[in-house]
């Protein structure tokens, strides 16, 4: 067999960030073992099917060796090492499930999943683990947020948040101890590819987009050639930043870049914007995608009662937005900052141009309700977005 630098667990292989995490350090020469959930055969198909879509061919990395899928799910079903020495685990896996339902979820596989990674990392002698976790484990603080482990804040908007948190004081408690060397990895919201547009989530961003063209088609008069007027109120002050999102792409090249880089690990690194846009910029970009025109920004509290329709589709379907537009965080990137500097990588800053490619690709995919994700490729042209 080929020799490889290094072994690598990856659990989450066929999540969204997961798969170009998996390109990429397959690229870069890692050798991974990738833990894909029952049943086995479906898990390996869908993979090979998603990298593909990615223009990514797993075949010749399995066939070599490079690549072993093997069986196994978090908490309580990790494989035994067949495969030989494991020299470092990356956990990509988590439920992003934001609140419990009954099944368990999200703290199952977020927080019993991360002590049984870490008991798995101890019964094999694995002394590198590096974690993806989220920006958001900093819950309702509202100050600049170092990256640094946090003291278990008052309150966290989602279950989700608390249970990525709990994982993070599980992974830093096994940091802690001699010979392991522990990186935390934090995107903020991942949206898709800054060149392509591609992603395969259409939550958050997408689903708050998906309902600006709801509202577009509800109001629009049949095409006359001029922009539909919507009188809109906007909760927020149109300076202040809009949530903070980060294009896969970014992320996951700092990610491989940790990852491959040993001189780089130990630390905790924000993968966010640096500089977010304002909600002007946002709500130009997104009139003029759909060619409408009338939001304008009020005081938060002014939205309270006696909402007109249009108010009420946005507003109270989009509810989880509400507290973010409240809850301004600002980000400390020192460490990020200074492996971008150090190897030249530059943030994908969210320009028009960026958001339009963006919303192009979700919307040739029907907001994410299309059967056969990625039938019309990359750059599929808008099929319901713009006007
Ligand atoms: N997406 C975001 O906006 C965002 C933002 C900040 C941080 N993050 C973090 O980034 C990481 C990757 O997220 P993502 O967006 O790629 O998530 P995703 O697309 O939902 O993928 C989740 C991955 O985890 C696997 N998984 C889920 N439950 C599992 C279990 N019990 N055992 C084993 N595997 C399990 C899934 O496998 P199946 O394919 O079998 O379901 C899938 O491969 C996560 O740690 C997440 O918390 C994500």
């Amino acid at each position: 067999m080929t020799q490889h630098a290094s072994t690598i667990l990856m659990t989450g292989a066929t999540g969204f960030l997961g798969q170009f995490l998996l390109r990429d350090l397959l690229l870069r020469g890692r050798r991974i073992v990738a833990i894909l959930r029952a049943p086995p055969a479906s898990a390996a198909e869908r993979l090979a099917g998603m990298m593909q879509r990615l223009g990514f061919d797993v075949g010749p990395y399995v066939a070599s060796g490079q690549l072993l899928l093997e069986h196994g799910s978090l908490p309580d079903e990790l494989p035994p090492p067949r495969w030989g020495r494991t020299d470092e685990i990356l956990s990509c896996a988590a439920s992003l499930q934001l609140f419990s339902n009954g099944n368990g979820e999200p703290f199952r596989t977020n927080a019993l999943g991360a002590e049984a990674l870490i008991e798995w990392a101890k019964a094999h002698g694995v002394g590198r683990l590096h974690a993806v976790s989220t920006a958001y484990v900093c819950g309702c603080y509202k100050d600049r947020i170092g990256e640094v482990f946090h003291l278990r804040p008052p309150d966290f908007q989602t279950e989700y948040e608390f249970s990525k948190w709990l994982a993070e004081d599980h992974f830093a408690r096994w940091g802690r101890e001699p010979g392991h060397v522990l990186t935390i990895l934090r995107p903020s919201f991942l949206i898709g590819d800054s060149r392509t547009g591609y992603t395969c989530q259409f939550g958050g961003f997408y689903q708050f987009a998906r309902l600006v063209s709801l509202l577009r088609d509800q109001h629009a008069d049949g095409g006359n050639g001029h922009g539909t007027f919507i009188p809109l109120r906007i909760p927020g002050r149109e300076h202040d930043p809009i949530q903070n999102l980060v294009p896969i792409d970014f992320a996951a090249r700092m990610v491989t870049e940790v990852v491959c880089n040993p001189s780089l690990q130990g630390r905790i690194y924000h993968l966010t914007d640096p500089r977010p846009p304002t909600w002007t910029d946002f709500k130009q970009w997104l009139e003029e995608y759909f060619n409408i025109y009338g939001g304008r920004f009020v005081d938060c509290d002014e939205l309270s009662a006696d909402r007109t329709p249009a108010e009420s589709l946005l507003w109270e379907k989009y509810d989880l937005l509400m507290p973010r537009i409240h809850h301004h965080i600002r980000f400390d990137q020192a460490n990020s900052l200074d492996v971008m500097r150090r190897l030249g990588i530059t943030f994908p800053s969210l320009t028009r141009q960026r958001m339009f490619t963006l919303l192009d690709y979700a919307a040739s995919q029907n907001w994410g309700a299309r059967s056969k994700p990625g039938a019309n490729g990359a750059n599929g042209r808008a099929a319901a977005g713009r006007r």
